[in-house]
């Protein structure tokens, strides 16, 4: 609790800094008053200080105090949202996304390309316990297939889940799969044919973009807000003036923007699917990982037909490597079972077992508690970080939630140079262009804040800066 409260009375400070309450040069209340006034301890206030000087707010003065050094000087806008295309285009494939995804699991204290959790949270050792035990209790193995539906405690354990997000669906309406992308891939193929158009927000994650490719269908690309994601009125002409089959969308702290569809944009867009009787395949894979509050509302939770396919996975709040999702399908379960059966059969039981233990005996809660405080410090740090090193011309998307920040730079800059100038020195961005069909951002830039900020990482973001920096001045 005590490592919980000096990461709380840290942000308390910044927020104040921020507001005004303290003036670059004010001098913040001393350590003894600090821990009196909010009643924690003085360790809780030297902790919550040292985080406010590692991150450059303040100066500790020796025998004076801590005194403001910076307000945010350079206040970072949030990204434009892209242009409406005229018209749906297949997707090309992008060798690109590959040597991206590849490169996912390299020179990881330098890398921030890809949307991948902190592995070394402590859900990492509780995963690694419980999968030795469950084996070597023969859980799963030596016990033939699973069930195509997939693993009845694990569906039990995300129905239960779902009823935050306002998913209220039995486990017999859920089907366990291999991740996130293999629920939409199956959602895809059980509502589509080769040739039809699906809505997708722009930007959109190229694993998605790569997908719908692969399966000869056609994106049209949909403006998104970099806080309210999918443009309602942009979807509904699109909608009019095309024959889109599906919608497809990551409602809660998008892939790449962070944003996050609000409850009446949602209400709005399943009106929208029901008026022209198209189904929606919502992602929803980063919905736990909000910073603050209760979960947001899935776009599931405003469905009143099963027109809406709700997918998500452990991807981003357990580990990739365990390969569990899920998906409920509503009124499309008996074709998204068959796609299932057809592809696979059936999924490896003893993830799915680890996950729903996990699940059923609290740890995956007190982990989501740990994991939403550490993402919201580590985005904050990241902006702190690019407002010092990045050039002034820099806008940022603000996540309240998920793991990653997009990031914009002048037009006549090209980031996926800047993407290969930072590979020469070891270090890993994610490229724009990878998140459109129709190259509409090569002057973005995806990071990833998961990890924890070390020196090396600090050093890394610095040199990108410093990159940009000189690709402006040489343009
Ligand atoms: C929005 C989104 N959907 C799906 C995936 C893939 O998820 P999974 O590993 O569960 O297949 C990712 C991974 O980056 C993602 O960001």
């Amino acid at each position: 609790m005590e490592t919980l409260l000096y990461a709380q009375l840290a942000d308390t400070l910044i927020a104040q800094i921020r507001g005004g309450v303290y003036k670059v040069g004010d001098r913040l209340p001393s350590v003894r008053s600090l821990s009196k006034r909010e009643q924690v301890s003085i360790a809780t206030v030297n902790s919550a200080y040292a985080i406010l000087e590692e991150r450059g707010w303040v100066e500790a003065r020796p025998k004076s105090g801590y005194f403001v050094q910076r307000a945010q000087s350079v206040q970072i806008g949030k990204p434009r949202t892209g242009e409406v295309t005229s018209k749906p285009r297949a997707v090309s494939t992008k060798e690109l996304a590959l040597e991206v995804q590849r490169e996912a699991s390299i020179t990881r204290s330098r890398n921030f390309s890809c949307a991948i959790p902190d592995l070394q949270l402590s859900i990492a050792a509780v995963i690694q316990k419980t999968l030795t035990r469950l084996s070597r209790q023969g859980t799963a193995l030596g016990q033939g297939y699973d069930s195509t539906e997939g693993l009845f405690e694990l569906r039990q354990q995300v129905a239960r889940r779902g009823i935050d997000g306002g998913v209220h669906v039995s486990p017999d309406a859920i089907i366990t799969t291999l991740g996130a992308q293999n629920a939409i891939s199956l959602a895809l193929r059980a509502v589509t044919k080769p040739g039809d158009i699906i809505a997708v927000e722009s930007p959109c994650y190229f694993g998605l973009l790569q997908m719908i490719e692969a399966m000869g269908l056609k994106a049209i690309e949909i403006p998104a807000d970099a806080e309210t994601g999918m443009s309602v009125d942009a979807l509904k002409l699109a909608v009019q003036q095309w024959p889109i089959k599906a919608i497809l969308c990551i409602s809660t702290f998008s892939n790449p923007l962070g944003c996050t569809i609000p409850d009446n944009h949602k209400q709005a867009i399943v009106n929208l699917a029901v008026r022209h009787d198209l189904c929606i395949i919502e992602d929803d894979i980063y919905g736990e990982l909000q910073f603050d509050g209760p979960r947001p509302k899935t776009i599931k939770a405003f469905d009143p037909d099963g027109r809406v396919l709700w997918c998500s996975s452990v991807s981003k709040t357990m580990d990739p490597q365990l390969r569990v999702g899920w998906i409920a399908p509503g009124r499309y379960y008996d074709e998204v079972l068959r796609q299932k059966y057809t592809n696979y059969l059936a999924a490896p039981s003893l993830p799915q077992a680890v996950t729903a233990e996990v699940m059923s005996k609290g740890l995956y809660d007190r982990h989501l508690r740990q994991a939403r405080l550490a993402y919201k410090q580590r985005s904050e740090q990241m902006l702190d970080l690019a407002e010092r090193y990045f050039p002034q011309e820099t806008l940022a998307s603000r996540p309240k939630g998920g793991l990653v920040t997009w990031f914009e730079m002048p037009r006549r800059l090209d980031m996926t140079e800047l993407y290969h100038q930072c590979r020469d020195l070891d270090i890993r961005i994610a490229p724009g262009e990878l998140f459109s069909v129709s190259g509409l951002y090569r002057n973005y830039f995806r990071l990833n804040y998961a990890n924890e900020w070390t020196p090396a990482r600090e050093q890394a973001v610095q040199s990108i800066g410093d990159t940009l920096k000189s690709m402006l001045v040489s343009r």
